[in-house]
């Protein structure tokens, strides 16, 4: 690992001298036994109390929506027309450009690429499990589980850097103008996993215009959070879909979104949007998989937020709880790690929104600032988790999750998740050749 710190000048290294002491609270810190849990992004459990009346919706004897249709039977397969009509104002999308699906989000994406690799997409020369290699480019650090995919179904991922502004449209235009291999790319574009970085215009403009040598380049445009604002700054989602149609690329977005984080994680109702030849092609292959989906559940949300304000009132009330644990990761970090990162050795987000804050510690120490606080009864996400594969080259990155726990429990974890940094920090200072002494 190279020495990130020898270049500072003795008095600005905030590590020097400081090894036995961190090492003594390190210890007592473990004598605590702790058992705190900051690692994926749920909601806690009086988020989850926010939607309780959905449990008893819709209720026996209300079986038709305002249409008319009987939610109880078959068929629908766009999904119930009154819930989409409150949710696709939220997404800026038209409602017959809008579906609502089942039960999550991630079962949509992987549909859509186990449908392209069976039968590639409208423009596809031929189904994705044909060619002989596939690649998606993957902003990093970003959200495992859109890895695991790829990695499920053999498509190589190429790393690209996750930005303030969204992902290195420059770099990937580079990379995709000529390499039919790349046939898409993953994106969180709003409050993004895990740095909370929101997609510029102008980066969506980039993206969506930039010449491909795949004719059935897509963007996997993944707007999990584009309501979860932690602010009264409710920051608007890049039009992506009409962006993509006024580029002359109508077919390269394809939007997911779901209410997982909304209602019920794993019980909410999952949404697509894209364009009318995408939304036809997806049709076609889920009406040979399903007559149809959970139009009860699609009801009783719509009874339960009747209109787009009532969703965005609903969001509000999430954030009442989120944001003081989200000002609490900010304020400790700030109190405990300012010093190392005035002197430049690490670095950590301030999301809008969204579920998580990206922390990049010492480069090489990110493993043992996990191990360590395992050990203190900490547990975090994997070291190398945000990256393809699990690796994360310079072992700098962790993906923190306040959500979960108690705001108490946020705030001891994240005095120890900082000790901890500090530790690795000093642990390397002390290994260099100045200071073994
Ligand atoms: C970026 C992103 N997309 C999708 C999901 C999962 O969404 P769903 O529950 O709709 O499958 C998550 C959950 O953490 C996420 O962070």
């Amino acid at each position: 690992m190279s020495d990130v710190t020898a270049g500072l000048p003795q008095a600005t290294n905030p590590l020097q001298g400081s090894l036995p002491a961190l090492q003594a609270d390190y210890a007592a810190l473990c004598a605590r036994g702790l058992a705190l849990d900051l690692t994926r992004g749920k909601p806690a459990a009086d988020q989850l109390a926010l939607s309780e009346p959905l449990l008893s919706l819709p209720g026996s004897g209300i079986d038709l929506d305002d249409a008319g249709t009987d939610v109880r039977n078959y068929g629908g397969g766009d999904g119930l027309p009154g819930l989409r009509r409150i949710f696709a104002p939220l997404y800026g999308v038209p409602v017959d450009q809008f579906l609502a699906l089942g039960n999550a989000s991630l079962h949509v994406m992987h549909d859509v690429i186990t449908f392209a690799l069976l039968h590639g997409l409208p423009d596809s020369p031929q189904p994705w499990a044909r060619e002989e290699t596939l690649k998606f480019i993957c902003p990093v650090p970003g959200y495992d589980r859109h890895h695991s995919i790829c990695q499920a179904y053999g498509i190589d991922m190429i790393p690209v850097p996750m930005q303030a502004d969204g992902p290195d449209a420059a770099a990937i235009a580079a990379l995709v103008a000529s390499d039919p291999a790349i046939k898409g790319m993953w994106l969180v574009p709003t409050y993004s996993n895990p740095s909370g970085a929101v997609v510029t215009d102008d980066v969506a403009q980039a993206l969506v215009s930039m010449p491909t040598a795949a004719p059935d380049f897509r963007i996997f445009w993944d707007n999990a959070y584009a309501i979860h604002h932690l602010t009264d700054v409710e920051t608007p989602s890049a039009d992506a879909l009409a962006l993509a149609a006024a580029a002359g690329n109508p077919d390269r977005v394809l939007m997911f979104a779901s209410t997982s984080k909304v209602s019920f994680a794993g019980s909410g109702i999952a949404f697509f949007a894209s364009s009318p030849a995408n939304i036809d092609w997806l049709r076609a292959r889920r009406s040979v998989q399903t007559i149809g989906p959970d139009k009860i559940n699609h009801l009783r949300h719509a009874l339960f937020f009747r209109d787009s304000d009532g969703v965005r009132t609903h969001m509000r009330a999430h954030a009442a709880i989120l944001a003081p644990k989200f000002a609490a990761v900010q304020r400790i970090l700030t109190a405990r790690l300012g010093a190392l990162r005035d002197a430049g050795l690490v670095t950590w987000t301030n999301p809008q929104g969204g579920y998580f804050v990206s922390l990049n510690v010492m480069p090489g120490t990110a493993a043992r600032v996990i191990a360590l606080a395992k050990q203190a009864g900490v547990a975090l996400t994997p070291a190398g988790a945000t990256w393809p594969l699990g690796v994360d080259p310079r072992d700098e990155n962790i993906r923190l999750a306040p959500s979960m726990p108690p705001l108490a429990d946020v705030e001891e974890a994240m005095e120890a998740v900082a000790l901890c940094v500090q530790l690795a920090a000093a642990e390397v200072t002390y290994r260099q050749p100045s200071n073994s002494r």
